[in-house]
Parts: structure tokens; sequence; C-alpha cells
């Protein structure tokens, strides 16, 4: 591929201003990406020389998780200063050098605002703390204790136990979703909004091109607290580490999804449309109502843009049915909000070791993701086919790991170094001993290693996000015929009068796959076996094969 003739033009960027409607994003964990400082950790510079890796992947985005000024408690997503970068990443000179080679490699830039809590090192939480009548006193979630001493009501944390983390200072308890380091801002309060509204302004007029928003529906929390109920045991799923965390036991009716949080969204994508491109992408976590609660974030066209789906981010297999009811309750619900799929990201196991996907299924599985009606992320390493990385209890980097070991090992193992050349120990990532260890059985699968050769995991996915952009109906177009038989989901999209049948056999064995009524062609340029048309309405489909076929007009 000739990259410098691939260029999209920078001013078609700037205008197109539904870009993101089926975009695909490629996101960067930066600490493990690429060093370029010889520390054993990835940072800006590091990025920048990658960029073209992920360019001619063919993505339209990248979304860089936190880099901001940090503790680095939970590895960035605790925030002491939002407008600055960490000196280990880099500097704000770094980061708009950053922007404009992504921007001139057509790539927009995505940043991950963590908004709902910031570490309790940032300057505002000690201001917080110090008593009950200072300026910033209101800023954080503080609430007395109940008689006994006990805190005032039953929310946990994500990361196991309770929510609230008593404090001398102010004899009271403070609010925290995830871990005691990071202490949840209270929306509630007008200038806490206004001066997030002003961080986002900060990175937007630094040339970003749109956000990923952590956790956007804990943003407010229930001003009454009152208790979470509990949920019914048949009831209880989560996509995380549901064998070590009670959390999933409750109904969360009053620690996230408040309605309050519909006009700060409001007042969010005011800012955002003050811009030619701006996009954002909203995390919403919640096992029980997630889609309601995307469909409600993403609806009108006055809130965020899309949200990142969690449908396909727990443990259980996407059977065909399984594919099939979640695209039903898609369509049912979604409305015309946008979902934002994605089956890995720095948070879960890595889906082929999650799902125990071979090298076929693998790549179905891909071409599945890149056909969904929405908007597609994919996370580093995923084109390279890993697997999850085994860390050792002595290399574990994750406090969540390291809490729960050895029934939960933590998030350290999707997220080890990205492999780039295979016959160097640490993968090309960094000359010094990276901070989490290069997985041996990933050198084989380095960038250097597939780059060229025609059958690779990696020019699969170059050639299935090509036929993506180059199919509407794939990237924008509507969903309809959703059927679910023998192993074999299959759906149409359609995009003005372009129409495209798509099948995928998600078994290890030759399936039937029916046609709707109509003439189909099979399109040659997906990466797939080609098949003979047939005619009475049926293709016999190879073990994990998918196949892709155009209405002809009759
Ligand atoms: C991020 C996690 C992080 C948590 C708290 C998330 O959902 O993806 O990595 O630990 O938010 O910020």
């Amino acid at each position: 591929m000739n990259l410098m003739q691939d260029l999209k033009p920078e001013h078609i960027l700037a205008t197109d201003k539904d870009w993101w409607r089926g975009a695909v994003i490629y996101q960067i964990y930066p600490r493990s990406f690429q060093d370029s400082n010889h520390d054993g950790i990835g940072d800006l510079a590091g990025i920048i020389h990658r960029l073209g890796h992920v360019a001619e992947l063919g993505v339209d985005a990248i979304w860089i998780s936190p880099f901001f000024r940090s503790p680095m408690l939970d590895f960035g997503y605790d925030v002491s200063d939002y407008r600055d970068v960490d000196p280990m990443f880099g500097s704000l000179g770094d980061f708009d050098a950053l922007i404009s080679r992504a921007h001139e490699l057509g790539l927009r830039v995505l940043i991950d605002l963590v908004l709902s809590h910031s570490s309790n090192q940032h300057p505002w939480f000690h201001e917080s703390q110090t008593s009950r009548d200072n300026p910033k006193s209101d800023w954080y979630v503080w609430a007395d204790a109940k008689p006994d001493g006990s805190p005032p009501n039953n929310w946990l944390s994500i990361f196991g136990g309770s929510a609230w983390e008593w404090s001398g200072d102010r004899m009271q308890y403070y609010l925290h979703n995830f871990l005691k380091e990071q202490p949840d801002l209270n929306l509630h309060n007008a200038d806490v909004q206004d001066e997030l509204l002003s961080v986002a302004r900060f990175w937007l007029d630094r040339g970003v091109d749109g956000f990923r928003l952590d956790t956007i529906n804990f943003y407010f929390h229930d001003p009454e607290l009152r208790d979470n109920p509990a949920l019914a045991p048949e009831l209880r799923n989560a996509t995380i580490a549901p064998e070590v965390n009670p959390y999933n036991w409750q109904e969360h009716l009053y620690d996230k999804n408040h309605p309050a949080n519909l006009e700060f969204l409001r007042r969010f994508r005011a800012l955002l449309d003050e811009y030619p491109a701006a996009t954002s992408v909203g995390e919403v976590g919640d096992a029980q109502r997630g889609m309601e609660i995307q469909a409600q974030y993403t609806s009108g066209g006055d809130k965020v843009h899309m949200c990142y789906s969690f449908e396909f981010l727990s443990g259980i297999l996407p059977t065909a049915e399984r594919v099939a009811e979640v695209l039903a309750d898609y369509e049912d619900k979604i409305g015309d909000g946008w979902a934002c799929w994605a089956f890995s990201n720095h948070d879960v196991v890595r889906h082929a070791s999650r799902w125990n996907l071979g090298e076929d299924a693998r790549r179905l599985y891909a071409a599945l993701l890149l056909s969904l009606r929405g908007s597609v992320c994919l996370y580093q390493g995923e084109e390279l086919g890993l697997t999850e990385a085994y860390v050792s209890y002595e290399d574990l980097q994750d406090p969540y790991g390291i809490r729960f070991w050895p029934k939960f090992k933590g998030r350290d193992g999707c997220r080890t170094p990205m492999p780039w050349i295979s016959d160097n120990q640490n993968g090309g990532f960094s000359d010094a001993k990276p901070w989490l260890p290069m997985a041996m059985e990933h050198l084989q699968r380095a960038v250097g290693a597939q780059d060229g050769a025609e059958d690779s995991t990696l020019a699969f996915y170059r050639r299935m996000i090509g036929f993506r952009q180059a199919w509407a109906p794939l990237s924008k177009g509507a969903l309809s015929d959703l059927r679910a038989a023998e192993g074999i989901v299959s759906f149409v999209r359609s995009h003005g009068d372009q129409r495209l049948f798509c099948a995928f056999n998600l078994t290890n064995t030759a399936r039937p796959a029916a046609l709707p009524a109509g003439h189909w062609r099979q399109d040659r340029g997906a990466p797939f076996t080609a098949i003979e048309d047939d005619r009475g309405g049926c293709v016999a489909l190879p073990p994990y094969q998918a196949y892709f076929a155009a209405a002809e007009s009759a």
C-alpha cells in the first residue's frame, strides 16, 4: 500500500461532521504502545513513531487512553492535572506534534476524559478535604457516617468493598466508585460542571477531534443517597470479575444512571457543536440496563454521539443466537442513537482468549465486528490476533488484580507491550525492561513478522477494514433481515440503493446459509473463500467463513 497516495486531505477531516458514524477507531494504550525514551514505558513520541502502522490499517481515528498528569494508581485513570501531559508520557509540545502527524496521516484523534472522578492527589481534592466550608468543599461527594459510624449507604466500589472511604480531616466519608484514590467528583455542583467543560474546551482548542468519555453513566449520584436494592441471584451478570466481586449483586438504581446526567450531556454536546466535527463516545457500564442507557444518551442528536457498548465484552461466547439477540435488542431500543462496538480493550481479557478462538475464528469474528451497524473500536494488538498474556504475580501492576489474585488476575494480561519486531526480546517496544513483560508468544505475531505476508492476520484486518470502508451499507447503512439459524448469523445492510447480504458461520462445521429473496452475487473483495453462487436460495458456508453478497437488480 502506498501510504502517501492514500492520505486523506486535511480539509476533508475538518468538514465531514458525520465522519464518526460507522467509523473504525483504533484504541492506543500509551503505556504499552511504543517507548521512545528508554524507561520501559510507552510515550507520546513513541505513538508518533508508530502512527504509520495505524494509518496503514485504514482506520478513521485513534482513541488514546489517558496521558494526563497522574500518580498512576489506576494508570492514568486517576488524573491530578487535566490540562497537562504526565512527564512520563512527554509534554504538551509532544501532544501537539502527535495531533499534527495524525492529521497529516488522515487520522482523527480522540482523547480519554475521565470526568467522573479525579485522583486524590488533585489540588481540588486536597482543598475539598481540608474542611466542610472551603470553596471546594462540595466538589466531591461527602457524607456523614451513620450514627453507628458505618458508611452512609450500601454502595459498592467496582474494585471491591464499600464505595465509601473515611476522611479524618472532615470526619466524613467520601464516595469512590473505583479505587479509594479516585474520589468521585460532585457534578451536581454547577462549578464542577463548568470546570470540566472548560477542560474539554482546552483540548478541543488544541485540535483534538473528540473524546472517549470514561464511565459516563457514573457522573451523577442520587443526592438522597438511597440504598441500592439487592438483585435476585439469577439476574446477576457482569463483564468484569464476577467470580470475586459482589458489585453486581445490587441493582444500581441510585449510585449511577441519574437523570440529571442528561442535562449535563446536553451542555457537553453544545460545547462539541461549537467545533467543526468534534465527536464523543461515552462508556456505559451497566449490566442490567446498558442498552436503554445507551439509547437515552445518544438519541436526539443533543447528547453524546455514541456510546461504547459492553454487550460483547463479557465472557459469554457470541454464538449466532447471542449475536442476533444483542443486535435485535439494539435495533429495537437504539432509535436514532448510535453504538460503538468492541470485543477487546484495556479492561478485559483479550477476546481471542476469552472466547478461546482459533486462527480462523479470530478472523471471522473480526469480520463480524467490522460488519455491525454502529462504529467499531479495535484495541491495539487485536489486528495481530494477540491472545491474553500470562503475567506472574511478581510482575503484576494492576491494583485490581493484586487485590484478587489468583482467582482474578486483573487487567495486566491485555496491557502487555505491543510486539513490533520478532527478533528482539522486548519486541522492539523498548530497549529497557518494559513495565509489563513482553509475552514471548506475542513475538511471532509481531507487526514485522506479519507485514508483507498476504495470509497474515494483519493483512486480513487491513483488507476487511478496507472492505468496510468501500461499502457504504456496512459503515452507514440500516440493518434488516436479521436471522440466526444453524450456527449462522446473517443480516442485510442497506444504504441508498445498495444492499449487502452478510452471513457468518460461527461454527467449526460447514453449514447452509439461507439467502433472502432476490438475486445476490458474492462480493469477492472480502477476504473469504469464493463460494459458488447458488440461485436456489442457499449457499454452503465452510467453517468460520463469512459470505458477503450484493443485491443484483432483477
Ligand atoms: C476505564 C478503566 C478504569 C475505570 C476508572 C474505566 O472504565 O476503562 O480502565 O479503571 O474506568 O476510571
